[in-house]
């Protein structure tokens, strides 16, 4: 069989590039080996797909090369894509920091991106596995479970390793690197983190104590919830540091983001003091944590009894707490995977190999990883429309 351009899974990235390429009169064919297209999508944001980020920006990428995301970024952005959703009357809401979700379900971005496929004469194949691919002078010849396929172009949108039941491979890296391209190291990013020994021990029981709190990680700090889980933490500030963090690094936790505690704590011995600490933390943090942090650290006294000096250093350390992780969760729960194909080799404004002609990799096998937030969508839906303007 022959097509014009061959893209290998059907997944953001890949059914973006398909509509693009499809609507400038190319014959497209998307090859996915799952069961059936955007399984991805479907399960994100709690089945509402966090499709975008209105404060998309290349600062919120990870990537070795950080100006390579900024030409397909500017070039497709997130009120291109609100575009499309407002053209299928699909109806949305903004729930914090500029996340943009589904009013109703996830379906609905499938939905909408395989109408766009369909009027753009695009074909879709699910389970259908890639088994090899070979390079000449006429283009790309694929071999699939359903036979050969000969293509002009060739765009990789396999995505990355993390949750391998939902259809991940690293077949990707593996074509990438069949070609020459460099690969990036891989691991998993917004990815809860666990903790071991001593340091899981002092947390263990308060599994399920939920609070906002900022995780930092070098110069990086993210202000949202927190959550205390069975093997460590997790919640959105977590997941956000976890991309920037690295095994033997210390994370810092801001506990009380909103207060100087070094100043509020002293002012409360004075208004409150019978209190006892555990009891005055307990007003302003979940009670098991703060009854914790007092068995841990800090005592619990009636505020009378603490000098001024040991409020402020408690306070000093309450907005500045030391948390040892030893690792992560892994691919098994995490949103997306860090590292990939590298930039080097590709073209920022159109995905395309700069060591073969006619070859493309798009979406999260490419090195470029977004925070969590729908910023990973944004660059599938632009890395794949920048592919598509040309393959
Ligand atoms: P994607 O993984 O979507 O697609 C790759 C496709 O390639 C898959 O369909 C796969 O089956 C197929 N494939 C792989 N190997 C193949 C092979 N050998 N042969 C054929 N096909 C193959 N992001 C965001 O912005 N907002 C959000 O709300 C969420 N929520 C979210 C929740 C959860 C639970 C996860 C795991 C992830 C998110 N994300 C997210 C991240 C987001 O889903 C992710 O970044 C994009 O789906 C990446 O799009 P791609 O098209 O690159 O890969």
């Amino acid at each position: 069989m022959k097509t014009d351009v061959l893209i290998i899974g059907a997944g953001a990235a890949g059914l973006m590039c398909a509509i693009t390429a499809g609507q400038r009169g190319r014959r497209v064919l998307v090859l996915d080996h799952a069961n059936k297209p955007g399984k991805k999508i479907l399960m994100s944001g709690g089945g509402r797909c966090n499709f975008t980020n209105l404060g998309v920006t290349p600062a919120n990428y990870l990537s070795a090369n950080p100006h390579f995301a900024k030409s397909a970024l500017a070039r497709y952005t997130p009120a291109d894509f609100i575009a499309l959703v407002e053209k299928h009357r699909i109806a949305y809401h903004e729930k914090e920091l500029g996340q943009l979700f589904c009013d109703d379900s996830s379906k609905q971005i499938v939905r909408m991106l395989l109408d766009e496929c369909a009027a753009a004469g695009v074909r879709v194949e699910t389970s259908c596995a890639v088994e090899r691919v070979r390079h000449g002078e006429a283009g790309f010849s694929v071999a699939t479970a359903r036979g050969e396929v000969h293509a002009e172009s060739l765009v990789v949108a396999s995505g990355g390793l993390s949750i391998p039941s939902m259809g991940a491979s690293g077949f990707g890296y593996e074509l990438a690197r069949q070609f020459g391209h460099a690969v990036l190291p891989t691991r998993a990013g917004l990815v809860p983190l666990t903790l071991s020994g001593k340091h899981q021990e002092r947390y263990a029981d308060l599994a399920g104590v939920a609070l906002a709190a900022e995780a930092r990680c070098g110069r990086q700090a993210f202000r949202a919830g927190l959550l205390f889980t069975h093997r460590g933490v997790s919640g959105p500030s977590i997941l956000q540091v976890s991309s920037y963090w690295q095994p033997g690094e210390e994370l810092r936790l801001d506990l009380l983001p909103d207060r100087d505690a070094a100043d509020w704590l002293p002012a409360q011995r004075a208004v409150r003091p019978a209190a006892e600490l555990k009891t005055v933390l307990g007003d302003v943090l979940p009670k098991r944590l703060a009854q914790r942090l007092c068995e841990l650290d800090f005592g619990n006294r009636p505020m009378r009894q603490y000098r001024e000096a040991e409020l402020v250093a408690i306070g000093a350390r309450i907005n500045d707490w030391p948390l040892v992780a030893s690792g992560t969760e892994g691919y098994r729960t995490a949103e997306v995977t860090l590292g990939g194909v590298d930039t080097d080799g590709l073209s920022s404004s159109t995905m395309q190999s700069k060591r073969v002609p006619g070859l493309y990799f798009i979406g999260e096998v490419v090195d470029v990883t977004g925070w969590l937030g729908g910023y990973n969508f944004q660059w599938a839906w632009a890395s794949g429309h920048a592919a598509g303007e040309v393959a």
